[in-house]
């Protein structure tokens, strides 16, 4: 009895739903290089009180899977593709190449339920030709640097300033960076038209190198607690902090919370030498759960209360968000077409609510051989398992190792590395201790197939034809260009 009445009120509580909702606003939050454990509620030695409320009253994904590295993460979040049916290689400053204009990234998607979709930070995307700008992609307005990296006080990377607002270089280079798109914020969401939806992409450029942040930052750490590149980092962490509470508060004032949905997720695990993915194993570059079990949480208004102070250990890729942000603005996320792959994100809502953890993937490819360093690499998650081939790229520090929390002053344990493969089972072991893939042939062969089926997709359609960042087409002359065009980087060529 008890039960048919709930299940009548939940009825009625729908309908009313139903009849007076607005689509939701959904906010992205991309904290660049950032650790598993670098964040107050994973370490003591943070301080990061606005990301520790958000989890606190929030949920945390404790399985929430990305790429190794930058570019190919966001393409993946963008596109709602694994890593290797967009791109797996880093875009070049000068890089002639960008994300398959043919792939409809979300935000495009979003307008066709009239999102008003903005976006500030770092791109990372391609830009040689206009057409791949964020402005072209599906944001209404965007703000923030076009390439992978660049100095965060002069905005300097390599022979010319990157700083772009919507179709022009934006003369506002000189301030600590995320100083810059915390006025940004304060501007789009201060002059948002609440009748539409909102959509907001905030990817940092904190806690990526160079390591630099405001002395009144490095101020709330004390003095040689830490080596300097540590202390550099934790004060990046506590500036991202600051931008994404400002933005919380900015969107409760604004009556906005309430009906919002906002994922904080890290493109990718802290690297080599300054990050913390304690107690994972390895970092950024390596496919080690350091390197792709990204530090996650959502929060907002519409988390419902039963899933608040709450964590969960259903598996989400970040391709998901395509999928599931379309299917929360009622947009079909299909994007299949000629000369792509269709979109491999699926709606993973319910684990949010709660309503089914159990992951809706067969597989998570979480890198398909890829040519970095070492031809043939990539690894796979099939059920508890998961299965790394080839060397992972073993940088300086101990990339391949555990390190303690506070790393990196203090030295981590060396791993062995994978040769020819890494089999782990990551629920039982989830610091990759115990290597399984001598031990269980049987388990290591069904993996093997696992992987090796994507040898039947078209590999000129994998990695977008370009099968290591090497071969990905760059211009000599473009510094030249952007020198003698003002000092700004820009698009420099129309196709
Ligand atoms: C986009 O699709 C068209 C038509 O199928 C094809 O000619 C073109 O090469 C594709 N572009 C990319 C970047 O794959
Ligand atoms: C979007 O706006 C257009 C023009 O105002 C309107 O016709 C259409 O119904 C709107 N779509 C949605 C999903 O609200
Ligand atoms: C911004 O960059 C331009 C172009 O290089 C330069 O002329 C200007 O001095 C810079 N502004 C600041 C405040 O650094
Ligand atoms: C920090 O260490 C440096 C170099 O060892 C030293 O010069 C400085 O006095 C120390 N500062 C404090 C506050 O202990
Ligand atoms: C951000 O930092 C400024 C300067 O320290 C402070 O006044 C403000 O309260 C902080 N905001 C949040 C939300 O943490």
């Amino acid at each position: 009895m008890a039960r048919l009445l709930l299940s009548l009120l939940v009825c009625v509580l729908c309908s009313c739903f139903v009849a007076t909702a607005k689509l939701p606003n959904i906010v992205f939050v991309l904290v660049d290089d950032w650790g598993f454990a670098d964040v107050g509620f994973r370490n003591p030695a943070i301080s990061s009180p606005n990301f520790d409320q958000l989890a606190k009253t929030g949920l945390v994904l404790n399985r929430h899977y990305v790429f190794k590295y930058c570019a190919p993460s966001r393409a993946s979040l963008l596109t709602g593709r694994w890593p290797h049916h967009v791109y797996q290689w880093n875009l070049a400053t000068d890089a002639t190449a960008g994300t398959n204009l043919n792939m409809t990234m979300f935000p495009a998607k979003l307008k066709a339920a009239n999102y008003s979709t903005h976006m500030v930070g770092k791109w990372h995307q391609g830009f040689f030709d206009p057409r791949y700008l964020p402005i072209n992609r599906g944001f209404d307005t965007s703000s923030g640097f076009l390439c992978g990296s660049e100095d965060h006080m002069t905005q300097n990377a390599i022979c010319a300033i990157d700083y772009w607002k919507n179709n022009a270089p934006d003369p506002r280079n000189g301030t600590y960076d995320a100083y810059i798109y915390r006025d940004d914020l304060t501007d789009i969401i201060n002059s948002h038209n609440t009748d539409e939806p909102l959509f907001l992409y905030l990817p940092l450029h904190n806690v990526h190198l160079p390591l630099q942040a405001p002395k009144e930052w490095l101020d709330i750490y004390p003095a040689n607690s830490t080596c300097d590149k540590r202390h550099t980092l934790q004060a990046m962490v506590s500036v991202a902090d600051n931008v994404t509470g400002h933005l919380v508060e900015l969107l409760k004032k604004k009556g906005l919370w309430d009906n919002t949905i906002m994922v904080i997720s890290a493109d990718n695990g802290g690297a080599h030498c300054s990050g913390s993915n304690y107690p994972l194993r390895g970092c950024k570059e390596t496919l080690f759960e350091g390197g792709v079990r990204s530090l996650a949480f959502v929060n907002g208004g519409l988390l419902p209360e039963s899933r608040r102070g709450q964590s969960t250990d259903g598996f989400i890729h970040i391709a998901d968000w395509y999928t599931t942000f379309c299917k929360l603005a009622g947009v079909d996320p299909d994007d299949s077409g000629t000369g792509k792959f269709s979109v491999d994100g699926l709606d993973v809502w319910p684990i949010i609510t709660g309503e089914n953890e159990k992951t809706q993937h067969e597989e998570i490819v979480l890198g398909y051989n890829f040519d970095f360093n070492h031809p043939g690499q990539g690894a796979i998650i099939v059920g508890n398992f998961k299965l790394l081939v080839g060397l992972q790229n073993a940088f300086e520090c101990d990339s391949l190792g555990w390190r303690p929390l506070n790393y990196p002053c203090s030295n981590g344990l060396e791993g062995p590395d994978c040769d020819p493969y890494c089999l782990y089972d990551i629920i039982n072991d989830p610091t990759e201790k115990n290597d399984l893939s001598k031990k269980n042939p049987e388990i290591l062969s069904k993996l093997l197939d696992r992987y090796h089926s994507y040898s039947m997709e078209p590999r000129d359609m994998q990695d977008q034809g370009y099968h290591s960042q090497f071969s990905v087409p760059r211009d000599p002359d473009a510094c030249k260009y952007m020198q003698s065009n003002g000092g700004y980087w820009r698009p420099w060529k129309n196709l």
